[in-house]
Protein backbone atom coordinates (compact mmCIF):
# COMPACT_ATOMS: atom_id res chain seq x y z
CA UNK A 1 0.00 0.00 0.00
CA UNK A 2 1.09 3.61 -0.31
CA UNK A 3 1.60 5.65 2.14
CA UNK A 4 2.65 9.26 0.89
CA UNK A 5 0.77 11.56 2.86
CA UNK A 6 0.25 13.22 0.00
CA UNK A 7 -2.98 14.56 0.81
CA UNK A 8 -4.93 17.02 -1.60
CA UNK A 9 -2.62 16.81 -4.04
CA UNK A 10 -3.49 16.18 -7.82
CA UNK A 11 -6.79 17.94 -6.84
CA UNK A 12 -7.14 19.46 -10.21
CA UNK A 13 -6.82 16.54 -12.05
CA UNK A 14 -9.30 14.46 -9.91
CA UNK A 15 -12.39 14.89 -12.42
CA UNK A 16 -15.47 14.13 -10.20
CA UNK A 17 -17.74 10.66 -10.73
CA UNK A 18 -21.25 10.34 -9.31
CA UNK A 19 -22.14 6.39 -10.00
CA UNK A 20 -26.07 4.88 -9.36
CA UNK A 21 -25.92 1.90 -8.02
CA UNK A 22 -29.52 0.60 -9.04
CA UNK A 23 -28.48 -2.75 -6.57
CA UNK A 24 -31.46 -5.52 -7.50
CA UNK A 25 -33.98 -3.31 -8.89
CA UNK A 26 -35.67 -2.90 -12.58
CA UNK A 27 -37.35 -5.59 -14.98
CA UNK A 28 -36.09 -4.55 -18.79
CA UNK A 29 -38.69 -2.09 -18.97
CA UNK A 30 -37.91 -0.28 -16.02
CA UNK A 31 -34.30 -0.13 -16.61
CA UNK A 32 -34.73 1.10 -20.19
CA UNK A 33 -37.23 3.79 -18.91
CA UNK A 34 -34.82 5.00 -16.26
CA UNK A 35 -31.72 5.07 -19.45
CA UNK A 36 -34.12 7.08 -21.88
CA UNK A 37 -34.81 9.93 -19.18
CA UNK A 38 -30.87 10.27 -17.92
CA UNK A 39 -30.01 10.00 -21.62
CA UNK A 40 -32.56 12.93 -22.28
CA UNK A 41 -30.75 14.84 -19.14
CA UNK A 42 -27.05 14.41 -20.95
CA UNK A 43 -28.27 15.49 -23.99
CA UNK A 44 -30.09 18.82 -22.39
CA UNK A 45 -26.73 19.17 -21.10
CA UNK A 46 -24.87 18.94 -24.58
CA UNK A 47 -23.40 15.85 -23.15
CA UNK A 48 -21.23 17.82 -20.83
CA UNK A 49 -22.97 17.06 -17.48
CA UNK A 50 -20.04 18.76 -15.50
CA UNK A 51 -18.74 15.97 -13.94
CA UNK A 52 -18.11 12.18 -15.17
CA UNK A 53 -21.65 9.90 -14.80
CA UNK A 54 -22.10 6.49 -14.39
CA UNK A 55 -24.64 3.91 -13.89
CA UNK A 56 -24.47 0.27 -12.52
CA UNK A 57 -28.10 -1.66 -13.01
CA UNK A 58 -28.55 -5.50 -12.45
CA UNK A 59 -26.07 -7.98 -14.94
CA UNK A 60 -29.53 -8.54 -16.39
CA UNK A 61 -29.83 -4.95 -17.48
CA UNK A 62 -26.40 -4.45 -18.47
CA UNK A 63 -27.34 -4.92 -22.18
CA UNK A 64 -30.62 -2.90 -22.39
CA UNK A 65 -29.30 -0.24 -20.70
CA UNK A 66 -26.16 0.24 -22.57
CA UNK A 67 -27.81 0.18 -25.61
CA UNK A 68 -30.09 3.20 -24.72
CA UNK A 69 -27.07 4.84 -23.50
CA UNK A 70 -24.99 4.51 -26.40
CA UNK A 71 -23.10 7.47 -27.49
CA UNK A 72 -24.84 9.67 -24.14
CA UNK A 73 -21.65 9.90 -22.38
CA UNK A 74 -22.68 8.16 -19.42
CA UNK A 75 -20.55 5.38 -18.12
CA UNK A 76 -21.75 1.42 -17.76
CA UNK A 77 -20.68 -0.49 -14.62
CA UNK A 78 -21.36 -3.58 -13.05
CA UNK A 79 -21.85 -4.50 -9.28
CA UNK A 80 -19.55 -7.42 -8.89
CA UNK A 81 -17.49 -9.57 -10.39
CA UNK A 82 -15.75 -13.13 -10.18
CA UNK A 83 -11.98 -13.04 -9.18
CA UNK A 84 -11.49 -15.95 -12.37
CA UNK A 85 -11.79 -14.90 -16.29
CA UNK A 86 -14.22 -18.20 -17.20
CA UNK A 87 -15.06 -21.64 -15.37
CA UNK A 88 -17.33 -23.51 -13.53
CA UNK A 89 -18.48 -21.19 -10.90
CA UNK A 90 -22.79 -21.75 -11.58
CA UNK A 91 -24.30 -18.16 -11.16
CA UNK A 92 -21.18 -16.03 -11.51
CA UNK A 93 -19.98 -13.13 -14.42
CA UNK A 94 -16.32 -12.46 -14.79
CA UNK A 95 -15.14 -9.40 -15.36
CA UNK A 96 -14.21 -10.02 -19.24
CA UNK A 97 -18.12 -10.84 -19.56
CA UNK A 98 -19.17 -7.23 -17.88
CA UNK A 99 -16.58 -5.50 -20.37
CA UNK A 100 -17.97 -7.34 -23.27
CA UNK A 101 -21.30 -5.54 -22.52
CA UNK A 102 -19.50 -2.49 -22.93
CA UNK A 103 -18.96 -1.79 -19.04
CA UNK A 104 -15.64 0.01 -18.05
CA UNK A 105 -16.37 0.39 -14.16
CA UNK A 106 -17.22 -2.47 -11.39
CA UNK A 107 -18.41 -1.64 -7.90
CA UNK A 108 -16.58 -4.47 -5.46
CA UNK A 109 -16.43 -5.24 -1.89
CA UNK A 110 -20.01 -3.35 -1.41
CA UNK A 111 -21.15 -3.96 1.93
CA UNK A 112 -24.52 -5.99 0.77
CA UNK A 113 -22.05 -8.30 -0.68
CA UNK A 114 -19.48 -8.72 2.21
CA UNK A 115 -22.21 -9.33 4.61
CA UNK A 116 -24.63 -10.53 2.46
CA UNK A 117 -22.44 -13.22 0.54
CA UNK A 118 -19.63 -13.40 3.59
CA UNK A 119 -16.83 -11.45 1.21
CA UNK A 120 -13.39 -10.87 3.27
CA UNK A 121 -10.92 -8.55 1.84
CA UNK A 122 -9.12 -11.49 0.44
CA UNK A 123 -11.74 -12.42 -1.81
CA UNK A 124 -12.34 -8.68 -2.79
CA UNK A 125 -8.61 -8.36 -3.38
CA UNK A 126 -9.16 -11.36 -5.84
CA UNK A 127 -11.78 -9.31 -7.71
CA UNK A 128 -10.17 -6.02 -8.01
CA UNK A 129 -7.25 -7.83 -9.92
CA UNK A 130 -9.59 -9.74 -12.15
CA UNK A 131 -11.35 -6.41 -12.62
CA UNK A 132 -8.09 -5.13 -13.44
CA UNK A 133 -7.22 -7.58 -16.14
CA UNK A 134 -10.30 -7.56 -18.16
CA UNK A 135 -9.22 -3.31 -17.81
CA UNK A 136 -12.24 -2.34 -15.72
CA UNK A 137 -11.83 0.63 -13.15
CA UNK A 138 -12.51 -0.80 -9.69
CA UNK A 139 -14.87 1.07 -7.71
CA UNK A 140 -13.53 -0.10 -3.91
CA UNK A 141 -16.13 0.19 -1.33
CA UNK A 142 -15.17 0.51 2.49
CA UNK A 143 -16.57 1.15 5.74
CA UNK A 144 -16.92 0.62 9.30
CA UNK A 145 -20.53 -0.83 11.04
CA UNK A 146 -22.22 1.38 13.43
CA UNK A 147 -20.50 -0.41 15.82
CA UNK A 148 -17.34 -0.36 14.96
CA UNK A 149 -17.97 3.79 14.93
CA UNK A 150 -19.06 3.96 17.97
CA UNK A 151 -15.96 1.32 19.28
CA UNK A 152 -13.71 3.82 17.83
CA UNK A 153 -12.41 1.76 15.15
CA UNK A 154 -13.70 3.39 11.75
CA UNK A 155 -10.50 4.18 10.68
CA UNK A 156 -9.02 1.12 12.03
CA UNK A 157 -11.49 -1.20 9.99
CA UNK A 158 -11.16 1.07 6.96
CA UNK A 159 -7.01 0.56 6.97
CA UNK A 160 -7.38 -2.67 6.74
CA UNK A 161 -10.07 -3.09 4.25
CA UNK A 162 -8.03 -0.94 2.14
CA UNK A 163 -4.86 -2.42 2.82
CA UNK A 164 -5.79 -6.05 1.85
CA UNK A 165 -8.41 -5.36 -0.76
CA UNK A 166 -6.18 -3.19 -3.15
CA UNK A 167 -3.34 -5.25 -5.14
CA UNK A 168 -0.22 -3.97 -5.47
CA UNK A 169 -0.53 -2.75 -9.23
CA UNK A 170 -2.85 -0.16 -8.13
CA UNK A 171 -2.97 2.90 -10.23
CA UNK A 172 -5.08 6.32 -9.89
CA UNK A 173 -6.07 5.67 -12.88
CA UNK A 174 -7.50 1.74 -12.27
CA UNK A 175 -8.83 2.82 -8.94
CA UNK A 176 -12.07 4.51 -7.26
CA UNK A 177 -12.39 4.29 -3.41
CA UNK A 178 -16.32 4.37 -2.47
CA UNK A 179 -16.69 5.21 1.57
CA UNK A 180 -19.76 3.91 2.66
CA UNK A 181 -20.16 3.62 6.35
CA UNK A 182 -22.80 0.57 6.38
CA UNK A 183 -25.02 1.99 8.54
CA UNK A 184 -25.54 5.14 6.02
CA UNK A 185 -26.79 3.07 3.67
CA UNK A 186 -30.56 2.95 2.81
CA UNK A 187 -31.03 4.50 6.12
CA UNK A 188 -31.70 7.98 4.83
CA UNK A 189 -28.75 8.62 7.68
CA UNK A 190 -25.67 10.24 6.69
CA UNK A 191 -22.30 10.75 8.31
CA UNK A 192 -21.22 14.05 9.61
CA UNK A 193 -19.31 16.13 7.13
CA UNK A 194 -16.12 16.11 9.39
CA UNK A 195 -16.41 13.00 9.75
CA UNK A 196 -16.96 12.56 6.00
CA UNK A 197 -14.09 14.74 5.64
CA UNK A 198 -11.78 12.75 8.05
CA UNK A 199 -12.10 9.49 6.52
CA UNK A 200 -11.92 10.61 2.89
CA UNK A 201 -8.22 12.26 4.54
CA UNK A 202 -7.69 9.06 5.85
CA UNK A 203 -8.14 7.25 2.54
CA UNK A 204 -6.39 9.37 0.46
CA UNK A 205 -3.32 9.27 2.27
CA UNK A 206 -3.58 5.20 2.16
CA UNK A 207 -4.21 5.61 -1.85
CA UNK A 208 -2.08 6.66 -4.48
CA UNK A 209 -2.22 10.20 -5.06
CA UNK A 210 -4.96 11.59 -7.95
CA UNK A 211 -7.26 9.06 -6.99
CA UNK A 212 -10.82 9.28 -6.61
CA UNK A 213 -12.72 9.09 -3.36
CA UNK A 214 -16.15 9.02 -3.40
CA UNK A 215 -18.76 9.45 -0.89
CA UNK A 216 -22.05 6.70 -0.62
CA UNK A 217 -24.56 6.50 2.11
CA UNK A 218 -28.37 8.11 2.16
CA UNK A 219 -27.05 10.75 -0.73
CA UNK A 220 -29.95 12.40 -1.77
CA UNK A 221 -30.45 16.11 -3.90
CA UNK A 222 -30.97 17.77 -0.34
CA UNK A 223 -27.93 16.69 1.22
CA UNK A 224 -25.65 17.05 -2.02
CA UNK A 225 -24.43 19.95 -1.83
CA UNK A 226 -22.76 19.79 1.62
CA UNK A 227 -21.19 16.31 0.87
CA UNK A 228 -20.34 17.19 -2.80
CA UNK A 229 -18.84 20.15 -2.17
CA UNK A 230 -16.13 18.57 -0.07
CA UNK A 231 -12.60 19.24 -1.57
CA UNK A 232 -11.78 15.67 -0.21
CA UNK A 233 -14.72 14.26 -1.94
CA UNK A 234 -14.35 13.12 -5.76
CA UNK A 235 -18.03 12.25 -6.02
CA UNK A 236 -21.00 9.84 -5.04
CA UNK A 237 -22.00 6.19 -4.50
CA UNK A 238 -25.55 6.70 -4.75
CA UNK A 239 -27.98 3.99 -4.42
CA UNK A 240 -31.85 4.79 -3.96
CA UNK A 241 -31.75 8.53 -5.38
CA UNK A 242 -30.21 7.14 -8.31
CA UNK A 243 -33.45 5.04 -9.12
CA UNK A 244 -34.96 8.47 -9.95
CA UNK A 245 -33.51 10.09 -13.20
CA UNK A 246 -34.52 13.60 -11.93
CA UNK A 247 -32.91 13.06 -8.33
CA UNK A 248 -29.85 11.32 -9.60
CA UNK A 249 -29.26 14.22 -12.14
CA UNK A 250 -30.38 16.74 -9.16
CA UNK A 251 -27.00 15.11 -7.29
CA UNK A 252 -24.23 15.88 -10.28
CA UNK A 253 -25.73 19.48 -10.46
CA UNK A 254 -24.08 19.66 -7.05
CA UNK A 255 -20.78 19.00 -7.87
CA UNK A 256 -18.31 22.40 -7.74
CA UNK A 257 -16.70 23.00 -11.28
CA UNK A 258 -13.55 22.65 -9.88
P1 LIG B 1 -28.30 4.48 -0.57
O1 LIG B 1 -27.94 5.71 -1.38
O2 LIG B 1 -29.62 3.91 -0.93
O3 LIG B 1 -28.11 4.72 0.88
O4 LIG B 1 -27.24 3.35 -1.01
C1 LIG B 1 -25.90 3.65 -0.96
C2 LIG B 1 -25.15 2.54 -1.59
O5 LIG B 1 -25.10 1.46 -1.05
C3 LIG B 1 -24.50 2.80 -2.87
O6 LIG B 1 -23.65 1.75 -3.22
Amino acid sequence: MIGTGQRGRNMAIRTKLVAGNWKMNGLREDGAALARALRDHAAAAGGKPGCEVLVCPPATLLSTVGGVLAGSGIALGGQDCHAAPKGAYTGDISAEMLADLGCTYVILGHSERRHGHGETNAVVRGKVAGAWRAGLVAILCVGETQAQRQAGEAVEIVSSQLAVSIPDAVTAASLVVAYEPVWAIGTGLTATIADIAGMHAEIRSRTPPGTRILYGGSVNPKNADAILGLPEVDGALVGGASLNADDFWAIMQSCPAR
